[in-house]
């Protein structure tokens, strides 16, 4: 496995165990379960554990599957460090928000967009490996 691989699937467990820790929390304490908490929550679960370990595992099977390496092992590469800043800045950015930090809006806008670039670089990634498989 690349060792990009390993890592996405790592982080991925660990926003698994996050993710549902807050949701537990939100079952236990249920005025802590404000907007943007609830918007970590999903993010957390939905990008954090579900996202980030489709990456991974795309980025192993895929391959495979066209027969072919992955088309550009640099772009996995800036696309790890970029999807792990990203979802690590929006965790902050809704944690200080749910806390009325002025700051929170800010870190969420750019690290949403890294975020979202690291996303097309993944797409553009798989594309280029798929095709013509
Ligand atoms: C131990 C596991 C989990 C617990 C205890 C839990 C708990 C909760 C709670 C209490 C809410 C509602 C918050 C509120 O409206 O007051 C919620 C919302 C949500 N959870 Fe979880 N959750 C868990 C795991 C997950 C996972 C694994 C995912 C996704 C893969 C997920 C996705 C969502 C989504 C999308 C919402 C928002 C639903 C909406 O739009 O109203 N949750 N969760
Ligand atoms: C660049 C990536 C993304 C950004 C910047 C982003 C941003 C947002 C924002 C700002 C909201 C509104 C939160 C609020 O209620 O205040 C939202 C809602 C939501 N997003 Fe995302 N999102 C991204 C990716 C995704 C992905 C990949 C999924 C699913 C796989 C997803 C699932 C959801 C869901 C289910 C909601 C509704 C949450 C709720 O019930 O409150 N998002 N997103």
């Amino acid at each position: 496995m690349d060792r990009e691989v390993v890592w996405f699937i790592r982080q991925s467990i660990i926003y698994f165990l996050l993710g549902t820790l807050l949701g537990l929390v939100f079952l236990f304490v249920p005025d802590a379960a404000s907007q943007d908490r609830i918007a970590l929550h999903v993010h957390m679960n939905l990008i954090g554990w579900m996202s980030m370990m489709i990456f991974g595992v795309g980025y192993h099977i895929l391959p495979r599957f066209s027969g072919r390496p992955v088309f550009s092992r640099k772009m996995m590469t800036v696309q790890f460090w970029l999807a792990s800043a990203g979802m690590a800045g929006m965790t902050a950015g809704w944690l200080l928000r749910s806390f009325a930090v002025p700051a929170g809006n800010g870190i969420l806008l750019a690290f949403g967009t890294l975020m979202y670039i690291s996303i097309t670089l993944f797409v553009y990634n798989m594309l280029r490996t798929v095709k013509g498989a």
